[in-house]
């Protein structure tokens, strides 16, 4: 068996394929790797300008980018800049959302487990929504809103709706540690409560039926459930969540952001949706997910009876999702990026783990050989978001690359940063 060439489409938007090179962004990713070291992610600015802007003219004022799937002050800047607002899950999310110089305004405060602190940080920030998503998070937003204060808010619901995807990453059941089962009476009895809530606003109902969901017809029943729930209340705004899926491996298709958006108004017409309630979303992986590529060097290839190993310099440390989720990727070799990949080899780390494996069932040009570059497309979400110092591995460093020029956006760790947290 064989594979053929790496599918274009897998690659960032702006991404040449040359003969022996890939440039992003007009930009040399073999020239990155030397420049920058490796492992490296490189993300096309391009791709996530374009990707914004279609989440933010799809969907009303206030769709967010979900910044749990990659965040740093370039990419918040990059989100709010280009009409989205920014939804953090934590206090670590919102610091850093705000240290990017990121308007209040434009934040939408997460989580199932807000501290005290989180909730009292976006009362005094006036943030733009906060979404409740449990009886004890009215009970000490009662306690911490002082007269005078105010808060908008959404009301997280469970529309019991199980989304064709990894279980780990499904959140619409009504078996989920997240928002107000609907179906029990919970969302009534909490919105009825919050009504009560002096200087609260509720603003509307907020879902997220889960993550990497192709299959469009899972947003169309979730904002039938919303409509149905909410039909007396005139609220203002439903939120969908996030969840869009992207193409990971040769094959598999998923809509655009824009076909996704143009399909969530054709439900909210046929619905009979009020047109004046805003529809918003938070995409994440939709938006960063193909715009990034990892490049990694191979240092090791062990050729056994039943299979070949290709060791590279990275590992579970800086994408964690196949051995999490048993998530599938391609690779490529960047200086043979058109020739046959002839070679099926199992892709590892540098991790003390069997589990370590990058691509389970990868394809390579047999030439392919120790000190190559090698590298895995459709890596921005959830990898650098979810990376880790396992073994003591530094995390890479992250370029934005963009009209033949890169910017590092992120250095890479240093050892002295593995000790800076060490007090003796
Ligand atoms: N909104 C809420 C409330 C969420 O919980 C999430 C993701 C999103 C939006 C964004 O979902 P997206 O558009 O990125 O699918 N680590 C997993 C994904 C976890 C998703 C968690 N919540 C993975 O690597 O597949």
């Amino acid at each position: 068996m064989t594979s053929g060439p790496l599918p274009s489409y897998l690659l960032p938007d702006t991404a040449e394929v040359l003969d022996a090179d890939v440039e992003v962004g007009g930009v040399s990713l073999l020239e990155l790797a030397r420049t920058f070291g490796t492992p490296l992610f490189v993300y096309d600015e391009v791709a996530l300008i374009e990707r914004c802007q279609a989440a933010a003219k799809s969907f009303d004022d206030g769709v967010a980018f979900a910044s749990k799937s990659f965040l740093c002050g370039a990419m918040a800047r990059l989100a709010v800049e280009n009409g989205l607002c920014i939804d953090v899950a934590t206090e670590g999310e919102l610091d850093v959302v705000l240290r990017a110089g990121v308007s209040p305004e434009r934040i939408v405060v997460h989580g199932n487990n807000k501290s005290v602190t989180e909730i009292t940080r976006a009362i005094d920030l006036r943030v733009h929504r906060l979404i409740i998503d449990s009886f004890d998070e009215i009970v000490k937003i009662q306690q911490i809103l002082k007269p005078g204060e105010t808060l908008s808010c959404l009301i997280r619901v469970t529309p019991g709706i199980e989304a064709h995807t990894h279980e780990f990453v499904r959140t619409g059941q009504e078996d989920s540690k997240f928002g107000f089962s609907i179906a029990s009476g919970d969302a009534r009895r909490a919105i009825d409560l919050l009504r009560a809530v002096p200087g609260v606003t509720l603003h509307g109902v907020h879902a997220h039926i889960g993550s990497q969901i192709f299959d469009t017809v899972g947003f169309d029943e979730e904002l039938q459930v919303l409509a149905n729930f909410t039909k007396d209340d005139s609220f203002d705004e439903l939120c969908i969540g996030g969840g869009l899926g992207v193409a990971y491996v040769e094959g598999e298709k998923a809509p655009s952001i824009s076909e996704w958006g143009a399909m969530v108004r054709q439900s909210v017409q046929r619905l009979g949706i009020d047109q004046k309630t805003r529809i918003t979303a938070e995409p994440g992986r939709a938006i960063v997910a193909q715009a990034g590529i990892t490049l990694y060097e191979v240092g090791v290839v062990k050729e056994l009876t039943m299979r070949t190993y290709v060791a590279v310099n990275g590992g579970m440390s800086d994408n964690p999702r196949p051995v999490l989720y048993g998530s599938g990727y391609e690779a490529f070799d960047l200086s043979r990026p058109g020739l046959a990949r002839d070679r099926e080899v199992r892709i590892v780390g540098k991790h003390c783990e069997s589990g370590d494996v990058l691509v389970d069932q990868a394809w390579l040009p047999s030439a392919t050989t120790v000190g190559d570059i090698i590298a895995t497309p459709v890596t921005g979400a959830y990898g650098y978001s979810m990376a880790s110092n396992y073994n003591r591995v530094p995390r890479p460093a992250v370029v934005f690359v963009k009209d033949g020029k890169s910017r590092l956006v992120l250095r890479r760790e240093t050892l002295e940063d593995l000790v800076n947290l060490e007090v003796e």
